[in-house]
Protein backbone atom coordinates (compact mmCIF):
# COMPACT_ATOMS: atom_id res chain seq x y z
CA UNK A 1 0.00 0.00 0.00
CA UNK A 2 2.78 2.57 -0.35
CA UNK A 3 2.99 5.18 -2.54
CA UNK A 4 5.60 6.26 -5.41
CA UNK A 5 6.26 9.66 -6.45
CA UNK A 6 7.36 10.46 -9.80
CA UNK A 7 8.31 13.88 -11.13
CA UNK A 8 8.12 14.60 -15.04
CA UNK A 9 10.06 17.45 -16.66
CA UNK A 10 9.22 19.58 -13.74
CA UNK A 11 9.59 23.19 -14.18
CA UNK A 12 9.42 26.57 -11.93
CA UNK A 13 10.26 29.94 -12.51
CA UNK A 14 9.16 33.00 -10.55
CA UNK A 15 9.50 35.99 -12.95
CA UNK A 16 12.30 35.06 -15.23
CA UNK A 17 14.22 33.17 -12.52
CA UNK A 18 14.22 29.84 -13.21
CA UNK A 19 14.80 27.92 -10.17
CA UNK A 20 13.84 24.38 -11.50
CA UNK A 21 14.76 22.96 -15.13
CA UNK A 22 12.59 19.99 -16.16
CA UNK A 23 13.59 18.03 -13.39
CA UNK A 24 12.41 14.07 -13.58
CA UNK A 25 13.23 11.68 -11.12
CA UNK A 26 11.58 8.82 -9.34
CA UNK A 27 10.83 8.50 -5.37
CA UNK A 28 10.17 4.48 -4.90
CA UNK A 29 8.05 3.40 -2.12
CA UNK A 30 9.89 3.12 1.52
CA UNK A 31 13.04 4.79 0.97
CA UNK A 32 14.37 8.12 2.57
CA UNK A 33 15.83 10.72 0.17
CA UNK A 34 17.91 13.41 0.92
CA UNK A 35 18.00 16.59 -0.81
CA UNK A 36 21.14 18.76 -0.77
CA UNK A 37 22.11 21.87 -2.29
CA UNK A 38 23.40 25.67 -1.44
CA UNK A 39 20.86 28.31 -0.39
CA UNK A 40 18.34 28.96 -3.13
CA UNK A 41 19.13 26.15 -5.31
CA UNK A 42 15.22 25.22 -4.90
CA UNK A 43 15.03 22.32 -2.17
CA UNK A 44 11.81 23.74 -0.62
CA UNK A 45 10.34 24.70 -3.99
CA UNK A 46 10.66 21.00 -4.85
CA UNK A 47 9.55 19.67 -1.66
CA UNK A 48 6.56 21.92 -1.95
CA UNK A 49 5.88 21.04 -5.50
CA UNK A 50 5.85 17.25 -4.52
CA UNK A 51 4.11 17.96 -1.80
CA UNK A 52 0.99 19.07 -4.35
CA UNK A 53 1.29 22.56 -2.35
CA UNK A 54 2.46 24.59 -5.51
CA UNK A 55 1.99 24.06 -9.20
CA UNK A 56 4.85 23.55 -11.52
CA UNK A 57 4.99 26.09 -14.35
CA UNK A 58 5.54 22.66 -16.48
CA UNK A 59 5.48 19.11 -15.88
CA UNK A 60 3.45 16.98 -13.51
CA UNK A 61 3.71 15.34 -10.63
CA UNK A 62 2.21 11.75 -10.45
CA UNK A 63 1.89 9.43 -7.38
CA UNK A 64 1.68 5.74 -8.04
CA UNK A 65 0.64 2.94 -6.13
CA UNK A 66 1.42 -0.72 -7.34
CA UNK A 67 2.16 1.39 -10.42
CA UNK A 68 -1.19 2.74 -10.92
CA UNK A 69 -1.59 6.53 -11.07
CA UNK A 70 -3.89 8.27 -8.55
CA UNK A 71 -5.60 11.39 -8.98
CA UNK A 72 -5.08 14.24 -6.88
CA UNK A 73 -8.02 13.99 -4.86
CA UNK A 74 -8.98 14.62 -1.22
CA UNK A 75 -7.83 10.73 -0.10
CA UNK A 76 -4.15 11.30 -1.46
CA UNK A 77 -3.54 14.88 0.10
CA UNK A 78 -4.36 13.50 3.17
CA UNK A 79 -2.32 10.59 2.72
CA UNK A 80 0.86 12.92 2.19
CA UNK A 81 2.04 15.20 4.32
CA UNK A 82 4.70 18.07 4.35
CA UNK A 83 6.80 19.90 7.47
CA UNK A 84 8.14 23.04 6.67
CA UNK A 85 11.48 24.27 8.96
CA UNK A 86 9.28 27.35 10.23
CA UNK A 87 6.06 25.40 10.41
CA UNK A 88 2.63 27.65 10.50
CA UNK A 89 0.85 26.25 14.01
CA UNK A 90 -2.53 27.51 14.44
CA UNK A 91 -3.47 29.16 17.51
CA UNK A 92 -4.42 26.72 19.94
CA UNK A 93 -2.74 24.35 22.31
CA UNK A 94 -0.15 22.07 21.59
CA UNK A 95 -2.40 19.32 21.77
CA UNK A 96 -5.28 20.83 19.62
CA UNK A 97 -2.34 21.57 16.79
CA UNK A 98 -1.97 17.59 16.50
CA UNK A 99 -6.06 16.88 17.15
CA UNK A 100 -6.92 18.75 14.38
CA UNK A 101 -6.01 16.57 11.03
CA UNK A 102 -6.92 13.48 13.21
CA UNK A 103 -10.32 15.02 13.73
CA UNK A 104 -10.34 16.44 10.44
CA UNK A 105 -9.61 12.23 8.97
CA UNK A 106 -12.70 11.18 11.15
CA UNK A 107 -11.18 10.03 14.21
CA UNK A 108 -13.46 10.18 17.35
CA UNK A 109 -12.00 12.45 20.40
CA UNK A 110 -11.14 9.98 22.41
CA UNK A 111 -9.16 7.80 19.57
CA UNK A 112 -7.61 11.50 18.66
CA UNK A 113 -6.41 12.23 21.88
CA UNK A 114 -4.68 8.95 22.27
CA UNK A 115 -3.36 9.34 19.07
CA UNK A 116 -2.08 12.92 19.39
CA UNK A 117 -0.55 12.57 22.85
CA UNK A 118 1.65 9.32 21.63
CA UNK A 119 2.53 11.69 18.67
CA UNK A 120 3.50 14.66 21.17
CA UNK A 121 5.51 11.91 23.58
CA UNK A 122 7.29 10.93 20.54
CA UNK A 123 9.28 14.50 20.47
CA UNK A 124 9.43 14.72 23.55
CA UNK A 125 6.25 17.44 23.86
CA UNK A 126 3.79 16.31 26.12
CA UNK A 127 4.35 18.08 29.17
CA UNK A 128 3.26 21.22 27.09
CA UNK A 129 0.39 19.55 25.63
CA UNK A 130 -1.68 22.69 27.25
CA UNK A 131 0.61 25.49 26.45
CA UNK A 132 -0.50 27.77 23.71
CA UNK A 133 1.72 26.84 20.55
CA UNK A 134 2.59 29.96 19.38
CA UNK A 135 4.31 30.55 22.26
CA UNK A 136 6.31 27.46 21.79
CA UNK A 137 10.40 28.28 21.07
CA UNK A 138 11.40 27.80 17.60
CA UNK A 139 13.06 24.21 17.95
CA UNK A 140 9.72 23.25 19.68
CA UNK A 141 7.43 24.69 17.34
CA UNK A 142 9.28 22.43 14.96
CA UNK A 143 8.80 19.33 16.75
CA UNK A 144 5.60 19.91 17.03
CA UNK A 145 4.95 20.39 13.38
CA UNK A 146 6.69 16.82 13.08
CA UNK A 147 4.72 15.57 15.93
CA UNK A 148 1.70 16.60 13.82
CA UNK A 149 2.61 15.38 10.69
CA UNK A 150 3.10 11.91 12.47
CA UNK A 151 0.03 11.60 13.87
CA UNK A 152 -1.83 11.24 10.52
CA UNK A 153 0.67 8.25 9.50
CA UNK A 154 0.76 9.76 6.42
CA UNK A 155 2.74 7.69 3.42
CA UNK A 156 4.62 9.93 2.44
CA UNK A 157 6.57 12.46 4.15
CA UNK A 158 8.58 15.55 3.29
CA UNK A 159 10.55 17.40 5.47
CA UNK A 160 12.07 20.89 4.92
CA UNK A 161 15.74 20.95 7.51
CA UNK A 162 13.65 18.61 9.95
CA UNK A 163 16.76 20.02 12.46
CA UNK A 164 17.18 23.48 11.08
CA UNK A 165 16.23 25.39 15.19
CA UNK A 166 16.20 22.03 17.26
CA UNK A 167 19.09 21.43 19.48
CA UNK A 168 21.59 18.40 19.54
CA UNK A 169 19.81 16.10 21.95
CA UNK A 170 16.29 16.70 20.26
CA UNK A 171 17.79 16.26 16.52
CA UNK A 172 18.95 12.85 17.72
CA UNK A 173 15.48 12.07 18.62
CA UNK A 174 14.50 13.25 15.23
CA UNK A 175 16.68 11.33 13.36
CA UNK A 176 15.33 8.11 14.81
CA UNK A 177 11.91 9.29 14.13
CA UNK A 178 12.80 9.56 10.25
CA UNK A 179 14.65 6.35 10.32
CA UNK A 180 11.77 4.65 11.59
CA UNK A 181 9.38 6.27 10.14
CA UNK A 182 11.82 5.37 6.33
CA UNK A 183 11.35 1.78 7.15
CA UNK A 184 7.08 1.85 6.04
CA UNK A 185 6.72 5.16 3.91
CA UNK A 186 8.76 7.07 1.49
CA UNK A 187 10.62 9.84 3.31
CA UNK A 188 12.00 13.25 1.18
CA UNK A 189 13.80 16.00 3.33
CA UNK A 190 16.32 18.40 2.92
CA UNK A 191 19.15 19.60 4.64
CA UNK A 192 22.24 21.12 5.22
CA UNK A 193 23.93 18.65 7.44
CA UNK A 194 25.55 16.02 5.29
CA UNK A 195 26.68 13.85 7.59
CA UNK A 196 22.56 13.45 8.58
CA UNK A 197 21.89 13.24 5.10
CA UNK A 198 24.63 10.27 4.97
CA UNK A 199 23.16 8.98 8.39
CA UNK A 200 19.75 9.00 7.52
CA UNK A 201 19.17 8.69 3.49
CA UNK A 202 19.19 5.54 1.00
CA UNK A 203 19.49 7.95 -1.61
CA UNK A 204 21.35 11.45 -1.61
CA UNK A 205 20.28 13.84 -4.46
CA UNK A 206 21.48 17.59 -5.09
CA UNK A 207 19.76 20.06 -6.61
CA UNK A 208 22.40 22.01 -8.76
CA UNK A 209 21.78 25.18 -11.10
CA UNK A 210 17.58 23.95 -11.27
CA UNK A 211 18.74 20.04 -12.04
CA UNK A 212 18.68 16.99 -9.82
CA UNK A 213 21.53 15.04 -9.44
CA UNK A 214 21.91 11.42 -7.83
CA UNK A 215 25.39 11.50 -5.70
CA UNK A 216 27.18 8.58 -6.08
N1 LIG B 1 7.27 32.81 -4.15
C1 LIG B 1 8.46 33.17 -4.67
N2 LIG B 1 8.59 34.26 -5.42
C2 LIG B 1 9.79 34.61 -5.96
N3 LIG B 1 10.91 33.90 -5.80
C3 LIG B 1 10.84 32.79 -5.07
C4 LIG B 1 9.62 32.35 -4.46
N4 LIG B 1 9.87 31.21 -3.80
C5 LIG B 1 11.18 30.94 -3.97
N5 LIG B 1 11.77 31.88 -4.75
C6 LIG B 1 13.19 31.91 -5.17
O1 LIG B 1 13.49 30.63 -5.68
C7 LIG B 1 14.81 30.24 -5.33
C8 LIG B 1 14.77 28.89 -4.64
O2 LIG B 1 14.21 29.05 -3.33
P1 LIG B 1 14.07 27.86 -2.31
O3 LIG B 1 13.42 28.40 -1.11
O4 LIG B 1 13.43 26.73 -2.99
O5 LIG B 1 15.61 27.51 -2.03
P2 LIG B 1 16.23 26.52 -0.97
O6 LIG B 1 17.13 25.59 -1.72
O7 LIG B 1 15.16 25.91 -0.15
O8 LIG B 1 17.13 27.48 -0.08
P3 LIG B 1 17.49 27.43 1.50
O9 LIG B 1 18.65 26.48 1.63
O10 LIG B 1 17.92 28.83 1.80
O11 LIG B 1 16.28 27.01 2.26
C9 LIG B 1 15.36 31.36 -4.47
O12 LIG B 1 16.17 32.17 -5.29
C10 LIG B 1 14.14 32.12 -4.02
O13 LIG B 1 14.43 33.47 -3.82
MG1 LIG C 1 14.66 26.00 1.83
Amino acid sequence: MSLEVKAEGLWKHYGDKVVLKGITYRFNARRVYALLGPNGSGKTTLLRLLALLEEPSRGRILYLRDGRALRADMALRRSICMVLSEPALFNTTVLGNVLYGLRLRGLRRRQASHMALEALARLGLQDKARQRALTLSSGEAQRLALARALAVQPQVLFLDEPTASVDEENSQAIEEIIASVGRHCTVIFSTHDIGQAHRLADVLLRLKEGRLLEDE
